[in-house]
């Protein structure tokens, strides 16, 4: 990753475990100073002092990005130097039910942190990138933002929200020298799918991730990664108009406990397809 250009610090929200903690070592490797936001202080220590052994600069943030404070909190950390390069990792949806049975504080929660938090982070930083005219946003997607899937209407519709206000910002940030990408990520094997009890044997890794998100940072608005299977699913999922239902029942997320048989059938149809 070319420090010159998005460098000297990355800030990286959702940075301390799974794909965020992938981008914090890689990013570490080229040379980038690193402010890593999270709830959790452990495993923000944890992965600052692993850092820090092998020479880094490091600063660590506890914020809940569902809080309205978070940016002023965070900004404690990086008013005083230059932020050349934001990841919005953060985003997961851990708790699946159906809309109207849910306490509001669950769509709350998403929203706050895919919807506004998304918005807020890129606006605040990108601002300042766009006075230096340079630097990166990556704004984290999923395959689940192309499609409404039952017991995560929350989740798809900030995840589309996502992708969409992302496209913009691209076209937006391009003319003024900052390159934006929506990481649009499949199944992956991170911490927080393994506290859910998914199984993760068919799963992407959380570095190979975070790899293609740093290498197709110029190939913006979008990069789905490339995990066998992902892009078929967007195709499919983009499809024909005059029977959404019927598209709807056969590719929605699946219930947890049927992800993998799910992840497995993808990836062999991806084998046949390829
Ligand atoms: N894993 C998958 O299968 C998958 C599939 C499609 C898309 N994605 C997308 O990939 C991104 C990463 O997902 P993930 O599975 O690694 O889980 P995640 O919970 O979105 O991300 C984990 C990181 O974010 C932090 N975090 C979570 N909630 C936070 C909050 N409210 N405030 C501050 N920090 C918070 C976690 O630390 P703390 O828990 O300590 O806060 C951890 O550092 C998300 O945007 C997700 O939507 C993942």
């Amino acid at each position: 990753m070319d420090l010159a250009k998005y460098g000297p610090w990355a800030l990286i929200i959702g940075g301390s475990e799974g794909v965020g903690a992938s981008f914090a070592r890689q990013l570490a490797a080229d040379g980038f100073k690193l402010v890593l936001v999270a709830r959790k202080l452990r495993p923000l220590e944890e992965l600052k002092a692993e850092l820090d052994g092998e020479g880094a600069e490091i600063r660590i943030v506890s914020a809940d990005l569902s809080q309205p404070d978070v940016l002023e909190k965070v900004r404690e950390a990086t008013d005083d130097v230059e932020v050349g390069l934001l990841v919005y990792n953060a985003g997961a949806n851990n708790t699946r039910g159906l809309i109207v049975e849910l306490p509001h504080e669950v769509p709350d929660s998403v929203i706050a942190i895919n919807v506004h938090g998304q918005v807020n982070f890129s606006r605040h930083y990108g601002a300042m990138m766009v006075e230096r005219g340079q630097g990166g946003i990556i704004l984290t997607g999923s395959l689940g933002g192309y499609l409404g899937s039952p017991t995560l209407a929350a989740y798809c519709a900030s995840k589309a929200f996502s992708r969409i206000y992302t496209e913009a910002l691209w076209g937006e940030m391009q003319p003024l020298g900052v390159d934006v990408l929506h990481l649009n990520i499949g199944f992956t094997a991170t911490p927080a799918m393994e506290r859910l009890g998914m199984p993760i044997e068919f799963a992407e890794t959380p570095d190979a991730v975070a790899r293609e998100g740093l290498e197709n940072i110029t190939n913006g608005p979008l990069h789905i990664v490339s995990t066998p299977g992902n892009e078929d699913q967007v195709r499919r999922v983009g499809g024909p108009l005059d029977d959404r239902g019927a598209l709807v029942k056969d590719n929605a997320i699946p219930p947890r406990e049927e992800t993998a048989q799910a992840a497995q059938q993808q990836a062999e149809n991806a084998g046949k397809v390829g």
